[in-house]
């Protein structure tokens, strides 16, 4: 009986693989999600998520929309600034947040990448003179992701 006991308990510990443990994250709302580039693409984003009582990190290098996004302030004119206001919490009480309490947060200090358990690339990809996606928002967020990146965090490009 023991025996079988271990057994089983053998299974369940290999069936936990860290993309099995990231899906059950997700379904509880357990999972936090980090959005780099709160721009017209990120910061809806950010809040659908946040919404769906996700708990929400947004990045963004520019500190100015990291000031106004804390103040409940809003720089895109479709995402108005009650929508922000409701959403915003303490980034140590979203870091640390209880499941189905969404709530988001912003900062301009990567290091917090490595709380979140899925990461969404929204930088901007800008053409260059010669008419070639501008890559270097890209690279410079993805060596940021790379130095916190551990087994089972999803990074969305
Ligand atoms: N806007 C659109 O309608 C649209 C549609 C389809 C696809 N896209 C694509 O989505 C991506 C984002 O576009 P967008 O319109 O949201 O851009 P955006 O310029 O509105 O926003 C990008 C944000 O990223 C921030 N940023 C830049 N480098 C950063 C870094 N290293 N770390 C953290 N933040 C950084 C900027 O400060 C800015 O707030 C682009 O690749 C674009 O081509 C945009």
């Amino acid at each position: 009986m023991a025996a079988r006991g271990s057994a089983a308990r053998r299974r369940d510990d290999a069936s936990r693989t860290p993309g099995r443990i990231l899906e059950e994250a997700i379904a509880t709302r357990r999972a936090r999600v980090g959005v780099v580039g709160l721009g017209y693409v990120g910061l809806p984003l950010a809040c659908t998520f946040a919404e769906g009582r996700f708990p929400v990190v947004g990045f963004d290098a520019d500190a100015e929309k990291v000031r106004v996004l804390r103040a409940g302030g809003t720089y895109i004119r479709h995402v108005p600034a009650t929508r922000i206001a409701a959403l915003r919490g303490a980034l140590e009480r979203v870091i640390g947040a209880e499941p189905g309490h969404g709530r988001f947060a912003a900062t301009s200090d990567l290091v917090h990448l490595g709380a979140c358990d899925a990461v969404l690339v929204c930088v901007p990809t800008p053409l260059t003179a010669a008419r070639e996606p501008d890559l270097s928002c890209v690279e410079a967020s993805m060596r940021a992701v790379a130095r916190t990146l551990r087994p089972g965090q999803l990074v969305v490009l």
